[in-house]
């Protein structure tokens, strides 16, 4: 067979490529839903309101809490939804300072998702060119010294299996939250069974984030990569079977839960201002 040698390494200029297919498109795509939800997510996360429905006093709303807000460890100034472990906010607080349970706790999820492996291998290519996507041609301005993630700061990325242990207590706090969502206060000052639109989306929201959290390649690894034989080891095996399904659509649920957790803060959001009404379904 015929042989026509390259050399290496391949230089090409900064989007150079002999690739003929939209290249382009996927990085684009990152980009726009990336950064749409880091605007939005920002913008929520300072609002600092709005980020629940059926309060201790709010008969007949089901208990709706923002998973950007959940856990809630002090509700902020002047509120009082019914979910603070610690209560109001505490006296010694800065009054200068903006207190927003949600960028009390924001970082564990946000960081989480921001050292997966999957969404770097995407946002390297949509927000820096590292490189644009595979075999097109990188910027120069990084220079030689340039080494990724062998160096500071991009090391750090390595934190992500520690991320991953916080990651799987928010999905027990946000099952909890969807529980307390089937609920609503009677006017007999009683707690009641009743399933709403809103209990259903805080339902889907833990089961999307679920996928996309036990379809991690850490949790992968540790249910059942630390094995040098599979076969000897029956429940390991099983269980990282299951994991390697939803490991193989990582990148379906990464968007699929990103979108979701989003709209389901905005569903309370937007009910909790009452431009949306939560209908009950059952109860
Ligand atoms: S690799 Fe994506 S969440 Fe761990």
């Amino acid at each position: 067979m015929a042989q026509s040698p390259l050399p290496l390494p391949q230089i090409r200029g900064f989007l150079e490529t002999q690739r003929r297919d939209r290249w382009w498109a996927m990085p684009l795509f990152t980009f726009l839903g990336l950064g749409a939800f880091i605007v939005y997510s920002t913008w929520a996360a300072f609002q600092a309101g709005h980020y629940f429905i059926g309060g201790p006093t709010q008969i007949g709303a089901q208990e709706l809490l923002s998973p950007f807000y959940s856990p809630v460890l002090w509700d902020a100034p002047g509120v009082t939804s019914g979910h603070a472990w610690l209560g109001p906010t505490p006296s010694w607080w800065p009054a200068w300072l903006l207190m927003s349970p949600a960028l009390l706790i924001l970082w564990a999820p946000g960081g989480f998702r921001f050292t997966c492996y999957y969404y770097r291998g995407a946002y390297y290519k949509a927000f820096w060119a590292d490189p644009a996507n595979c075999a097109v041609g990188e910027p120069g301005f990084r220079g030689t010294s340039y080494r990724g993630e062998q160096k500071f700061p991009l090391i750090f990325q390595n934190i992500h299996r520690y991320f991953l242990y916080l990651a799987l207590v928010f999905i027990v706090l946000l099952a909890h939250d969807a529980w307390r969502s089937l609920w609503y206060l009677g006017d007999d000052g009683a707690r009641h069974f009743g399933l709403s639109v809103g209990s259903l989306v805080l339902s889907l929201n833990v089961v999307f984030l679920g996928g996309y959290t036990l379809g991690c390649h850490c949790w992968r690894h540790i249910v059942g990569g630390r094995h040098d034989c599979m076969s000897c080891h029956a429940t390991s095996h099983k269980a990282w079977t299951r994991v390697s399904w939803l490991n193989s659509r990582h990148m379906l649920f990464a968007w699929v839960s990103l979108f979701w957790v989003g709209f389901t803060d905005a569903y309370v959001r937007l009910c909790s201002m009452g431009i949306w009404h939560d209908w009950r379904i059952l109860g």
